[in-house]
C-alpha cells in the first residue's frame, strides 16, 4: 500500500466508525431509562403514592395529568367538563335515547379516570364491566379471584369497595413486581389472541402500543356475560368493524339502543384510537402511541418516560422533532389544518345523521311501515356508525388521517341514501330540516365559559 492508500484506508475506517455509530444511535438504540427497581408492600401495589420515593421522577411527571389545559390547536386538551353536546348540537339528535344525550364530555387526564367515572350521569344503571378500563383493581382484585363474573354484577356493588386511589395508577401498565409492562384488560388479550397475538409476550415496541390500547379502542360487552370484547376479527378498519356487528360475530349483542326518532337500533362507536393507529402511516414507522405521549425527558441529567400523557403538541420538541425536522410551529400548523379539515367534514356527518333520523320519523308518521322502513333505518345505523368513529376517534383527524377522511365520505353518503330511501316512501311528508352546518371558526367551549356555541345564519340555515 502506497501512503496515499494508507491514508484512504484510515479514513474510510473512521467514517464507518463514525457512521456505524450514527446508525445505532438513531435506528436501533433505544436511549436508556436506568432505574433501580424497588419492593412495592402487596397492600399497596395499586396506590400511586406507594411509588413516589423509588421513582420521583416518573411519579411527579404522572402528577402532572392533574394539570388543566387547553390543547394548542383548540381541539381537545384537558379541561374540566367541556361539553361535547355543546360544542356539536347534532350529537343530541343523533344520540337521542341514549345516555351519550345526557352528559359527554372531552376527556382529560388520568388522575381524573376514576373520580369523572363515579360522578358521571351515564353511570347509574351500568354493570361492573364498565370498570374494565379505569385501571387494574378489575383484573388484580376480581378477574384474579372469579374471572369475569364481577362484569355483569352491579356497579354500585362493584365500586363499593373501592377506595379514591385504587383507581388509574402505576400497576395499570406495570407488573408491580417487575415494573416491566403488562397488559392486564382480558378482552383486549383475548380479542387479540383470535387475531394470533400473543399480547403479553409481544415485541417490547409492540407494548409501547398495546399498554395504550387496551383501553383506547373500540368495544362492546358480550350479550352472554358482560364481558369486554372488540369486533377486530375481520380487521381494524370501521367497515370491517361494522360488518362483524352484522353479521351475528358479536353473539347476542346486536346494538346499543334503538333511536326514538328514527326507529333504527343503533352502535355506538368507543374512542377507536387504537384501531384507528394501528393502520396508519406512524404504526407501520413502528411510532408508538409512547413515542409521541410519553417522550423521553432529562432532569438533572437523569433521562426518563415522561408519564404526563396528554397531547404531545404541548410537548412538541421533544415529542415530534426527534424524527421531524420542520420547526415546532409548523408541525402545529400541520396539524392544525388537520384537525380544521376533519372537524368540518364530521360536522356535516353528523348533521347529515341527524336529518337522517328526522327525515324517517316524518316517514313514519306519514303512514310508511316497519317493513317498509328497514332499508333506511339500516342506512342511518351503518351511516351514524362512520361519523361516530370519526368522532370519538380523540385525534380529530390526526392518528390516521385519510381512514377517518373514509369514514366521514362513508357516514355522509349512507346517511343521505337514508334519507332518499325515507322520502321515497313518503314524498309528501313534510320535509325534515336541512342540516345546519356552521361555517365558523371550531367551537372550543373551554375559550368561552358559560355561552352557547355560535347558531348558523339565517343565509347559512336557508342552503
Ligand atoms: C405520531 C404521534 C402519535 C401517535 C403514534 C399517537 N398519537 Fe395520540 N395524538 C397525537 C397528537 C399530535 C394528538 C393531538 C392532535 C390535536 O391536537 O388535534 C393526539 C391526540 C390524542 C388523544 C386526545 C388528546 C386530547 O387533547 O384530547 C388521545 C386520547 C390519544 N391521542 C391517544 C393515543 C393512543 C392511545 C395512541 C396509540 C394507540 C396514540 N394516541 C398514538 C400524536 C400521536
Ligand atoms: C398508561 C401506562 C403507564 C402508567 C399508568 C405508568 N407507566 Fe411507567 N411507563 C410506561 C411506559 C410505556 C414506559 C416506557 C417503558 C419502556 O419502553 O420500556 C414506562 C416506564 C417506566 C419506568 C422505567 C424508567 C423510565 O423512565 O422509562 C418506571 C420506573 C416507571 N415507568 C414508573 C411508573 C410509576 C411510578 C407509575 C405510577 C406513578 C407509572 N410508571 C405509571 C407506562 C405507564
Ligand atoms: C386503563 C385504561 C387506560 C389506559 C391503559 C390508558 N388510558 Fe388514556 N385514558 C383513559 C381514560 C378513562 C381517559 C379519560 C379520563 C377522564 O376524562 O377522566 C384517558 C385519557 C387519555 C388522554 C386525554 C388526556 C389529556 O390530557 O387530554 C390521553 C392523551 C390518553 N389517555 C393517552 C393514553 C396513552 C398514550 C396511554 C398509554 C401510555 C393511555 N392513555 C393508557 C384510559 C386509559
Ligand atoms: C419515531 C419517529 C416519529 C415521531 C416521534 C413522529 N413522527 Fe411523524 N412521521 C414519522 C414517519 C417515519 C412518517 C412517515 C414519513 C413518510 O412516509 O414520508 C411520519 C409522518 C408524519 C406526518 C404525515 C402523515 C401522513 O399521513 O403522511 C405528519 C403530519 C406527522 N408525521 C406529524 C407528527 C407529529 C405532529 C408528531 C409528534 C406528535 C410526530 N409526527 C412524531 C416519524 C415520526
Amino acid at each position: 500500500m502506497c501512503k496515499m492508500q494508507k491514508y484512504l484506508a484510515a479514513a474510510l475506517a473512521l467514517a464507518v466508525i463514525f457512521f456505524g455509530f450514527v446508525i445505532i444511535r438513531v435506528g436501533i438504540a433505544k436511549p436508556s431509562t436506568k432505574f433501580e427497581l424497588a419492593k412495592i408492600p402487596d397492600d399497596q401495589k395499586l396506590h400511586a403514592a406507594a411509588y413516589k420515593d423509588a421513582y420521583p421522577l416518573q411519579y411527579n411527571s404522572f402528577m402532572k395529568n392533574n394539570e388543566a389545559a387547553p390543547s394548542p390547536t383548540g381541539y381537545g386538551g384537558s379541561m374540566p367538563h367541556v361539553s361535547y353536546l355543546e360544542e356539536q348540537p347534532e350529537m343530541l339528535e343523533n344520540f337521542k335515547g341514549y345516555k351519550f344525550a345526557v352528559q359527554y364530555d372531552v376527556a382529560r387526564g388520568h388522575t381524573y379516570a376514576g373520580e369523572d367515572f363515579v360522578t358521571t350521569l351515564r353511570l347509574p344503571p351500568q354493570k361492573g364491566s364498565c370498570i374494565t378500563c379505569k385501571g387494574s383493581y378489575m383484573y388484580d382484585v376480581y378477574f384474579k379471584q372469579t374471572g369475569w363474573e364481577y362484569a355483569s354484577k352491579p356497579i354500585a356493588e362493584i365500586i363499593a369497595p373501592m377506595q379514591a386511589d385504587d383507581w388509574f395508577g402505576c400497576a395499570t401498565c406495570h407488573d408491580p413486581d417487575t415494573m416491566q409492562l403488562r397488559v392486564y384488560q382480558q378482552g383486549f388479550v383475548e380479542a387479540m389472541a383470535r387475531r394470533g397475538v400473543d399480547v403479553n409476550n409481544a415485541p417490547h415496541n409492540d407494548m409501547r402500543g398495546y399498554v395504550c390500547s387496551q383501553c383506547h379502542n373500540e368495544y362492546y360487552f358480550t350479550a352472554e356475560d358482560g364481558r369486554v370484547n372488540h369486533p377486530w376479527d375481520n380487521g381494524f378498519d370501521p367497515e370491517e368493524e361494522f360488518q362483524f356487528y352484522q353479521s351475528g360475530q358479536a353473539g347476542g349483542f346486536t346494538g346499543d339502543w334503538t333511536h326514538p326518532d328514527s326507529g333504527a337500533m343503533m352502535l355506538k362507536a368507543q374512542h377507536p384510537e387504537f384501531d384507528n393507529w394501528v393502520t396508519s402511516v406512524h404504526h407501520d414507522a413502528g411510532v408508538t402511541c409512547v413515542d409521541c405521549h410519553m417522550p423521553y425527558m432529562r432532569e438533572s441529567g437523569q433521562k426518563y418516560t415522561s408519564h404526563w400523557m396528554t397531547n404531545p403538541l404541548k410537548t412538541t420538541e421533544q415529542s415530534c422533532l426527534k424524527c421531524h425536522d420542520e420547526s415546532t410551529e409548523t408541525l402545529i400548523a400541520r396539524v392544525k389544518t388537520i384537525n380544521d379539515n376533519t372537524f368540518k367534514l364530521q360536522r356535516i356527518a353528523g348533521e347529515t345523521c341527524a336529518q337522517a333520523h328526522l327525515t324517517i320519523q316524518a316517514a313514519a308518521a306519514a303512514g310508511a311501515t316497519d317493513e317498509q322502513l328497514a332499508e333506511a333505518r339500516l342506512l342511518i345505523r351503518e351511516g351514524q356508525w362512520y361519523w361516530d368513529w370519526l368522532a370519538a376517534e380523540n385525534s380529530y383527524g390526526f392518528h390516521n388521517t385519510d381512514k377517518l377522511m373514509k369514514a366521514g365520505a362513508l357516514a355522509i353518503d349512507r346517511a343521505h341514501r337514508a334519507i332518499e330511501a325515507a322520502r321515497m316512501l313518503a314524498p309528501n311528508a313534510p320535509l325534515a330540516p336541512m342540516p345546519v352546518y356552521v361555517e365558523a371558526e371550531h367551537w372550543n367551549a373551554a375559550q368561552h365559559p358559560g355561552q352557547n356555541p355560535p347558531t348558523a345564519t339565517e343565509e347559512q340555515a336557508a342552503m
